[in-house]
């Protein structure tokens, strides 16, 4: 792990989806830049354990639990943080989910509400709390949000996750906008494939569903077909991101080095859109 010494010392960090994956990386890695990090996450278990991580190697967090779907838990969430810890500097909105692979003609309704409400939603419900807190202090801040290189092309048996990722990216240029005449920063990162045990889930789930699909008579390619790697990925580097590669673009455009960067959907794809 790359750590700038002190870059974010004195500082507030949120971080969603902080339990795991790229989440986790960034939790652990602002903490040893000196950041005080609120870790967010529905497992309270797996969230004292980040939190233990951290204060074993010297740094501070507070582990909140929060169901970033449900509005009313949102709002108390920050009531607990306004309570407990004070006013945020940054905030990393990563919480998210992945979809199972239906075609659009076969998507579930149940199924379509929980990406959106996970992905896009949640986003919204944290977004808004943020920017009301840092509006008030009138010290500026900076938003992160999450994306996915879904959210600047189309993927293959995933309409409900491009669509989320999509808005993502919409949601973050419009706050940008709304957010510049307050010094408030709002800029993506878009991911690409990244090694984490939302990945592992899925690539587990992709398959089983090509066992079946191949012990049911279909070729390798038929059955691949029927999942979401059916499609086209170009990654241009031909490998898959770690979870540190990507929390060094979300704690670079977290810093002040990124102090003129605002509006931007960071492309940290492994070069996937230049193709
Ligand atoms: N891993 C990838 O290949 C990849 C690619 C593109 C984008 N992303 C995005 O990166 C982000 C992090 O994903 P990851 O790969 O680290 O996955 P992960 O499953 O390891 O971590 C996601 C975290 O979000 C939490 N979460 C999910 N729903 C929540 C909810 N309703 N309320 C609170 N927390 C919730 C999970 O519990 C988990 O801690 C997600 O937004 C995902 O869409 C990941």
């Amino acid at each position: 792990m790359y750590v700038f010494e002190n870059r974010f010392a004195g500082k507030t960090m949120l971080i969603t989806g902080g339990t795991s994956g790229i989440g986790k990386a960034a939790c652990l890695r602002a903490a040893a830049e000196g950041a005080f990090v609120v870790v967010v996450g529905r497992n309270a278990e797996r969230g004292q354990a980040v939190v233990d991580e951290i204060v074993q190697k010297g740094g501070k967090a507070i582990f909140l639990a929060a169901d970033v779907t449900r509005e009313e838990a949102v709002q108390a969430l920050f009531a607990e943080i306004d309570a407990k810890v004070g006013p945020l500097d940054i905030a990393i909105n990563n919480a998210g989910v992945v979809g199972h692979g239906e075609r659009i003609d076969e998507m579930p309704t149940e199924e379509w509400n929980r990406v959106i409400n996970t992905n896009l939603n949640g986003i919204f419900f944290c977004c808004r709390e943020e920017a009301k807190r840092m509006i008030a202090r009138g010290q500026g801040g900076a938003i992160v949000n999450v994306g996915s290189v879904t959210g600047l092309t189309g993927f293959y048996r995933s309409s409900a996750y491009v669509t989320s990722k999509h808005a993502v990216n919409g949601l973050t240029k419009a706050m940008a906008n709304d957010l510049a005449p307050f010094n408030i920063r709002v800029n993506s990162v878009n991911p690409a494939n990244t090694a984490t045990p939302l990945t592992a889930a899925s690539a587990q789930e992709i398959q089983q569903k090509i066992q079946a699909a191949m012990a049911a008579g279909k070729s390798l390619e038929e059955a691949k077909a029927e999942t979401m790697i059916g499609g086209k990925t170009t990654a241009l580097l031909k490998r898959s991101s770690t979870p540190e590669e990507q929390v060094g673009a979300i704690l670079y455009l977290a810093s002040d080095d990124a102090g003129y960067v605002t509006g931007v959907p960071f492309a940290t794809d492994g070069g996937w859109t230049a193709y």
